[in-house]
């Protein structure tokens, strides 16, 4: 492949022009955390704030997100965080299924270089881009699945949570049972 190094994958996603979403970026968000990470969180795609500063979950789901991690003893530094798309769909409308498709390869390239034990997709659009593409979110989050030596679980997007606070009993169930899970495989 032409993307085995980090450098090589900034690079491609930094000068892609693979689907249309290239023409109304600011920058594009190719992920950011660490790069041996043993978790690896993924979302849709930039918002407003992710798009003018660079870095994925920085807007108010970002905020979210970070409180949820330290509710189970995590921040981003110890993850890598990543998205489906990298460059903002306008408006924050879904990503369509053509631009996810020109874009997934460079989550699949992410991927392969941090060798995650588990990946978490938040929402809907990843869980289908990533586990099943007839994925129900509000049925099917929270239930692990081993595939291909990753451990995959859906739970819901923090953007959801916001949206719909009752939403949060659920996510918090998630989130404990994705602390048992990494003590189960010794990531703490
Ligand atoms: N929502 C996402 O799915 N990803 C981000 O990076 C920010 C908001
Ligand atoms: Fe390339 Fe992905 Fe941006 Fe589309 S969204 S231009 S495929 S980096």
């Amino acid at each position: 492949g032409v993307m085995v190094t980090w450098e090589q994958l900034e690079g491609a996603c930094r000068s892609c022009q693979k689907c249309p979403l290239w023409q109304t970026r600011t920058n594009v968000v190719t992920g950011v955390g660490n790069r041996e990470a043993e978790v690896l969180f993924v979302g849709e795609g930039p918002g407003e704030q992710e798009d003018l500063r660079g870095d994925p979950f920085v807007g108010p789901a970002g905020q979210l997100l970070d409180k949820m991690l330290a509710a189970i003893g995590l921040d981003r530094k110890q993850v890598y965080i990543a998205n489906v798309v990298k460059c903002r769909p306008p408006h924050n409308r879904d990503p369509l299924p053509e631009e996810q498709a020109a874009c997934i390869h460079y989550l699949r390239a992410q991927t392969r270089l941090i060798r995650p034990k588990i990946i978490v997709c938040l929402g809907r659009i990843a869980a289908q881009a990533i586990i099943r593409p007839d994925f129900k979110i509000t049925r099917e989050r929270g239930i692990w699945e081993e595939r291909k030596g990753f451990w995959l679980m859906a739970t819901y997007h923090p953007s959801a949570l916001l949206r719909d606070p009752s939403k949060k009993r659920d996510a918090w169930e998630d989130l404990k049972s994705l602390r048992r899970k990494m003590e189960e495989l010794e990531c703490i």
